[in-house]
């Protein structure tokens, strides 16, 4: 965990430090705001070719994931909102630059894979900062519970994913698999965080947990489809 001892300031390990940029991904053009690049299909860090992957199983991980991505940055844009200028607004400040991090490495990966993204983004992007307001109105523990539920959830998934793909084939989905294991151990950080930041003294938290735990089930069920 990348928390510092208690008292002092948390410190969140920098994202995707580890993690070699795609160099050459490129989606069909025009059709999503996504950056276009060059031709190749490869994964150039690792030469993955796309011939032969699972094409349903990748869809499906890599649409939800960058809806999940996209809503969290959405959640922590609402809790910065209304908490910027408190004593957690560091700390939300820098779970929110992890999160575009992982948003970056997700639009780098739909164009690399072509994959499209889920046609609830717009949705998400109210729904999200709604979330992340509404909690930060209940204060500090509110929005602390509302990471916790959140990012509990999204390293579940994580997890879920990882499975299924070590199933697949886990030498075909080496970098996939790589990225997703980095990302889930940094939602475990965040999830960590928010306990540390007494997520558990907020208001009716066991309730405002299972609420939102059930909301993000939601998400990723309508993501992975359409
Ligand atoms: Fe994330
Ligand atoms: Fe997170």
């Amino acid at each position: 965990m990348a928390v510092a001892a208690a008292g002092a300031a948390p410190v969140v390990r920098r994202s995707l430090g580890r993690c070699r940029p795609l160099c050459c991904g490129a989606g069909p053009r025009g059709r999503w705001a996504l950056p276009a690049g060059g031709g190749s299909l490869r994964l150039c860090s690792t030469r993955v070719s796309l011939e032969g992957i699972n094409r349903s199983v990748i869809d499906r991980i890599i649409r939800v994931d960058h809806a999940g991505e996209y809503g969290a940055n959405r959640i922590y844009a609402g809790q910065m909102a209304v908490l910027g200028r408190s004593s957690v607004g560091p700390i939300i400040k820098q779970m929110w630059n992890q999160e575009k991090d992982h948003l970056k490495k997700f639009n780098e990966l739909m164009v690399a894979y072509r994959v499209r993204p889920t046609v609830l983004l717009p949705f998400w992007n109210v729904a999200g900062f709604v979330l992340g307001a509404g909690s930060a109105l209940l204060g500090k523990k509110g929005a602390m519970a509302c990471t916790v539920a959140v990012e509990e959830s999204i390293s579940d998934h994580y997890n879920n994913q990882i499975r299924t793909l070590v199933e697949e084939d886990p030498e075909k989905y080496k970098e996939l698999l790589q990225i997703i294991k980095q990302f889930r151990d940094e939602e475990r950080e965040h999830h960590d965080i928010g306990i540390e930041h007494d997520a558990e003294a907020a208001p009716a938290y066991s309730v405002l947990k299972t609420a939102i735990q059930l909301g993000c089930k939601a998400a990723i069920f309508l993501s992975e489809r359409i």
